[in-house]
């Protein structure tokens, strides 16, 4: 195939882009990546790069897995298209729903499908809210996210998630939601403040949120085990142990988004299980299809759902739902990934192989440029300093977590930067040789970061 050396160009003239600085992109341009295989992908001329966060933390069997391809083709073939809406169904939206409910760390009595992480955070704000309101509790409707959450991008779910670039000039978020403390003891922390003292201020932060508001207006708080999009915060030990007891004491549904942490990358199944908390209801998408095909679901408790035969019976159905719920060619290849999950022990693995991803973040943190150094299990991230001692960060303008970015990419790594933290959230599938490739590019490319910044005079 001749290449079309002239991609870049087309590209910003028709493509908009995610999560991306507009207007340097027509100087910049993008990278366009044409194939993969393993956990490595390779640009339009030919360049390798290790996957180093699974694209957007999902791709977790990595690139070009023959089963899967094979999956989606012999689905495609045999019911290309069918949906659930006034009680269709297919075997296998029935055979995934069981398999979901076997392995949710929730009381799970019924699934329910759609195509991304944002669209089951905003399904689980309105089933939040119909659930209150069959049950007569017509106050009890706002829910609380934190700052730094990450939930996705529609009205609903932009305006759980705590970031501020996704408000600014969105008008978002909508009234009802409300934000409380990031647990992130390193950033949040207060001088002296130990990380028990931290935690247990948190939790007294979020009662006087409750009380202040009302308890009988606070319906549900939803929270990622792991923050991904935060910079991969991990909470100190004992913190949803103890904002648990918040929540149960005022009544207060607790959701899971698993969408990052699901499936075995925390090297338990899902986040809550490697946490130690147990939520009403979990949101998962990404690894569920290791992101060949776009779905996602949540978990609905038989009292949820009960309420919502009740509304049935008082609206005339339940009057919600995608024309891609349930996809038979995304169910199929969730079949396949949940099988191969199982059969090659990937969870196992992940807790094995997390293990040594820790050891090597925990190195990292060494580095001159890093302050801290978070991972759990085979998800994790560097933050960069403008002085290791005192955590100081850099001047945002400086973009400093941008350029190690840039250099790590020309060294053949792709990684992410929120702000001046780095992540890494590799394949599943990575070798341990592999992740050895994988950090020593990461950490050339902090070498080559700390040359720039003392050169820019930043550090
Ligand atoms: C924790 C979490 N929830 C929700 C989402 C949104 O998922 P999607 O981009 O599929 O809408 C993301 C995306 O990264 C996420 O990390």
């Amino acid at each position: 195939m001749a290449r079309d050396v002239d991609l870049g160009r087309r590209d910003v003239e028709g493509v908009v882009h995610p999560f991306t600085d507009l207007a340097a992109l027509g100087e910049s341009g993008p990278l366009v990546l044409e194939r993969g295989r393993g956990i490595y992908v390779y640009d339009n001329e030919g360049r390798e790069y290790i996957e180093g966060l699974s694209g957007l933390w999902c791709a977790s069997l990595g690139y070009g897995n023959e089963e899967l391809a094979e999956a989606a083709r012999e689905q495609m073939g045999r019911l290309s298209f069918s949906h659930l809406f006034g009680g269709k169904s297919h075997p296998l939206a029935i055979e995934l729903a069981e398999k979901l409910k076997e392995t949710a760390p929730c009381p799970a009595s019924r699934v329910l499908f759609c195509s991304g992480g944002s669209e089951a955070n905003d399904m689980q704000v309105k089933l939040t809210w119909y659930y209150n309101n069959a049950r007569g509790r017509t106050r009890k409707k706002k829910i609380i996210s934190r700052h730094r959450a990450y939930h996705g991008v529609t009205v609903a779910s932009g305006s759980l998630t705590g970031l501020p670039v996704v408000h600014g000039d969105f008008d978002l978020p909508i009234g009802g939601i409300l934000h409380t403390a990031c647990p992130h003891h390193y950033r949040e922390g207060r001088d002296g403040e130990t990380e028990e003292e931290f935690t247990a201020r948190l939790a007294a932060e979020l009662e006087e949120l409750i009380i202040r508001e009302g308890p009988e207006t606070i319906a549900a708080l939803i929270a990622e085990p792991v923050m991904g999009a935060a910079g991969v915060i991990v909470p100190p030990e004992g913190y949803f142990e103890a904002i648990t007891a918040v929540l149960e004491k005022y009544d207060v549904r607790l959701i899971s988004d698993e969408v990052i942490c699901g499936f075995g990358r925390t090297g338990e199944m899902f986040g809550c299980q490697a946490l130690g908390f147990r939520p009403h209801s979990i949101s998962v998408a990404k690894a569920m299809t290791s992101a060949c095909f776009p779905l996602a679901a949540i978990t609905v408790e038989e009292d949820l759902y009960q309420a919502m035969v009740d509304e049935s019976r008082k609206q005339g159905l339940f009057g919600h739902g995608y024309t891609y719920t349930g996809h038979p060619v995304g169910c199929a290849v969730a079949l396949k990934v949940l099988e191969i999950y199982e059969r090659d022990d990937m969870v196992g693995q992940a807790a094995r192989k997390g293990r040594l991803f820790e050891a090597h973040v925990a190195r990292l943190a060494g580095h001159p440029l890093v302050g801290e150094g978070r991972a759990l299990g085979m998800v994790g991230a560097v933050e960069l300093v403008a002085d290791k001692k005192s955590g100081k960060p850099f001047d945002p303008a400086s973009r400093v977590g941008a350029r190690a970015v840039e250099f790590a990419q020309r060294r053949g790594l792709i990684c992410r930067a929120m702000g001046d933290s780095v992540a890494l959230c590799p394949p599943l599938i990575i070798g341990e040789d592999e992740m050895e490739e994988m950090f020593r590019r990461l950490e050339a490319a902090l070498d080559d970061t700390e040359r720039w910044a003392r050169g820019e005079g930043l550090f």
